[in-house]
């Protein structure tokens, strides 16, 4: 158990117990079930307690389709906190949630943008702004983070995810607890966290959402459960269990996973809420005869509050009256749920100050934050002759500007943002105008190429593309079989590559494209997800060279549709993949990725020297130099990858391990320190239980999984 854990504290234990011996077999349920706000409100349901929680939107796709939710305000959340507080009998404060992605109203990059920075401490300031904000506005409880490790791209909510690496992932996951809680869930500006959705739904067959998964258990553990296990490790108050099924039996009722694991071999204390309805799709998995066995079975494999489906409040009281589930599984799930009430202070402040929220939500600090992690997320993937950054003294002066996405606003927020809002956005076409430098010209031409624009592009010097895909494209239920760039994308850009015109691409998308033939007709191609509400200043001050580009790709970014899943840390096979032969590849497509993971430029170049491997007892220490070897100063993100050469399975050709973040001079040179021990080395053996075994190790520290200085150490 953590001990610095709020939710393991004997005073919320012993109020939590009080609590529990007061309570009607009703109360207990209620307490399990969350609903929506219905207009009118439900009243009568608070004061009798029938109800523990609520989901303040309307849809389970708010946010992710056409939102239709309403704004939340702290008056509204408190007006019902004052109903349950001082008019039901026990006076149990709510648990006002809400899906605060990334971002409240100053929305950040997409998740898979900000696993793109690298930076664990910009995403946990991120994450602390947005519980700052949403707070304000009466939530306590946040559907975030969304940690699901996801090896095709085609499933949409990849974009919600830290991307392909556990290790990454698991860092995040961490950062973003830490931002959401602070050390202190129940100050008034944190957020309890939700990691979700545990566990394996990242791994959809076919990528298409709620598709179920048949992966190993070796595979889940040492691939898709680190980030929750850090994500538990670092205090996060409630999980939530996902659609899928996963080796035939849904989360919303597996046991293994969610009290086998979760609870007795990690030790967690908070709750675990299921998905949007996951307790009645029981039935529709076809391992429930009717809500009340759904109920029972959710409850007993360990989902402790039940969002939405009605199941548990209708049913659970008379399961328990007609000896079909235990009391003690109930009292189990009640009591989960109090501690984290506890922790979060409800009982001792149920109520937002209203006033906060004009003080505290979309600040020019929250804004200049939202712009630095936008700068940051932007991968730079392609830069011929050192196109870019564009400067005064250069060969582009007249820039035309379009694209489908060149004047968007709100589709620069991506997938799940019930609260930003598009008025708050300047365009990326908007933004280079406003602040280019003399003597640049930029015209910012029609969405819509015509006759016209290409007679426009006669006279000018360069052009900036905005494409890539609508934020409607990815996130929730929206797979897509067909990984390209929409439809009529890619012949504009010919047509302008035609026309002889050179060519910055900048890429909006929430996902890792297959754009092999964009990239090769682009000088210049910047990589910038879908990034938030200072996206459009952020790609300008890239291009004009304000900020440095330093994102490094999260995912592996395919050739085609076809190669997918593709990842860089696989295993070898026996006959492994190469360009030619009986190897493990296809005939009609060469071999690796278009842009391995971890990949990024900068407008500098890195040298990596002199690496060192060190031994003292049981742990090793490596190091390499690195060099800043152009004129600009800039970030490098050094990884430190990993192979075990021989075990009892077979193990991944690379895993990261590590990496950390230089900032150089031009010519400086810095260190880059990693230490390993047995415990980065151990895996899920063949009995899936944790094993390190002893023996010869080779690893890398470079730029990316696909290049870096190479060492061997036998531990
Ligand atoms: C369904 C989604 O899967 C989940 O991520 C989200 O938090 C809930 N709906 C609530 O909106």
């Amino acid at each position: 158990m953590n001990t610095s854990n709020p939710l393991s504290h004997p005073q919320v234990e012993q109020r939590v117990n009080e609590l529990l011996a007061r309570m009607t077999l009703e109360e207990k349920v209620g307490q399990m079930n969350q609903e929506l706000p219905l207009a009118p409100p439900q009243l009568d349901a608070v004061r009798a307690g029938r109800i523990g929680s609520f989901i303040t939107e309307v849809s389970a796709l708010a946010g992710a389709g056409v939102d239709p939710s309403p704004a939340v305000r702290a008056e509204i959340c408190n007006d019902l906190q004052r109903v349950a507080v001082t008019e039901s009998r026990l006076g149990i404060p709510l648990l006002f949630g809400r899906d605060v992605i990334h971002g409240y109203r100053t929305i950040f990059p997409i998740p898979l943008g900000m696993a793109a920075t690298w930076n664990p401490e910009r995403v946990e300031q991120a994450a602390s702004v947005a519980a700052m904000e949403a707070a304000a506005a009466g939530i306590k409880w946040t559907f975030a983070p969304m940690l699901d490790i996801a090896r095709d791209p085609r499933w949409g909510r990849i974009a919600e995810g830290p991307g392909e690496d556990p290790f990454l992932g698991s860092a995040l996951a961490r950062a973003m607890v830490r931002g959401f809680q602070g050390d202190n869930l129940s100050r008034p500006d944190k957020l309890a966290a939700c990691a979700k959705h545990y566990a394996g739904y990242g791994a959809a067959e076919g990528g298409r959402d709620y598709n179920f998964v048949d992966i190993s258990m070796r595979t889940l553990r040492d691939v898709y459960l680190p980030p929750f296990r850090a994500a538990v490790d670092a205090g996060a108050a409630t999980l939530m269990s996902g659609f899928h099924d996963y080796s035939g039996v849904p989360v919303a009722a597996n046991r293994t996973l969610l009290t086998d694991v979760l609870r007795e071999e990690w030790g967690f204390q908070g709750f675990v809420v299921s998905d949007w309805n996951a307790v009645h799709e029981l039935v529709v998995h076809g391992i429930a005869a009717d809500d009340g066995d759904a109920a029972v079975k959710a409850t007993t494999a360990g989902v402790d509050m039940d969002m939405i489906a009605g199941a548990y409040v209708n049913q659970l009281a008379q399961q328990v009256r007609s000896g079909r589930l235990s009391i003690d599984v109930v009292d189990q799930a009640v009591r989960r749920i109090l501690r984290v009430k506890l922790a979060a202070g409800l009982f001792d402040h149920p109520y937002t100050d209203p006033q906060r929220a004009a003080r505290v939500i979309l600040t020019p600090d929250h804004r200049a934050l939202a712009r630095q992690l936008a700068h940051e997320s932007c991968v730079l993937l392609k830069n011929e002759n050192n196109l870019l950054p564009l400067r005064p003294e250069g060969p582009f002066k007249r820039i035309a500007v379009f694209g489908p996405f060149a004047q968007a606003r709100g589709e620069l927020f991506g997938t799940w943002t019930l609260d930003g809002r598009a008025e708050d956005v300047t365009s990326i076409a908007d933004a280079l105008r406003e602040t280019a430098p003399t003597p640049f010209e930029i015209l910012c031409l029609s969405d819509k190429p015509d006759e016209s624009l290409y007679h426009t592009l006669m006279g000018v010097d360069l052009a900036v593309l905005v494409v890539g895909e609508h934020p409607r494209r990815s996130g929730e239920a929206a797979s897509v079989s067909n990984l390209e760039l929409p439809a009529g994308q890619r012949q504009m850009i010919e047509s302008i590559h035609d026309a002889g015109v050179p060519i910055v691409l900048i890429v909006l998308a929430g996902r890792p494209l297959a754009i092999k033939r964009e990239v090769d007709l682009a000088h210049a191609v910047l990589y910038a997800w879908h990034p938030g509400v200072e996206g459009g200043y952020a790609v300008a001050d890239l291009l004009f060279g304000r900020a440095v580009p330093s994102g490094r790709l999260p995912v592996t970014m395919p050739r085609a549709t076809g190669q997918v899943p593709i990842y860089y840390n696989h295993r070898n096979t026996g006959r492994p993949a190469a360009n030619r032969g009986d190897s493990s590849r296809y005939i009609d497509l060469p071999i690796g990725p278009l842009f391995p993971f971890g990949f990024g430029l900068s407008y500098t170049t890195f040298r990596y020297s002199d690496m060192r491997i060190v031994q003292n007892g049981r742990t090793v220490h490596i190091s390499a130099q690195v060099t800043n070897t152009g004129a600009i100063a800039a970030v490098e993100t050094a990884q430190l990858y990993v192979r075990d050469v021989v075990a009892s399975l077979t193990r991944p050709v690379k895993e990261l391990k590590g990496f950390c973040k230089l900032f150089l001079q031009p010519g400086e040179t810095q260190t880059a320190h990693f230490t390993l021990s047995e415990e980065d080395l151990t895996f899920t053996g063949l009995d899936d239980r944790p094993v390190f075994e002893p023996g010869v190790f080779h690893v890398w520290v470079g730029a990316h999984s696909a290049s870096g200085l190479q060492g061997t150490f036998e531990l």
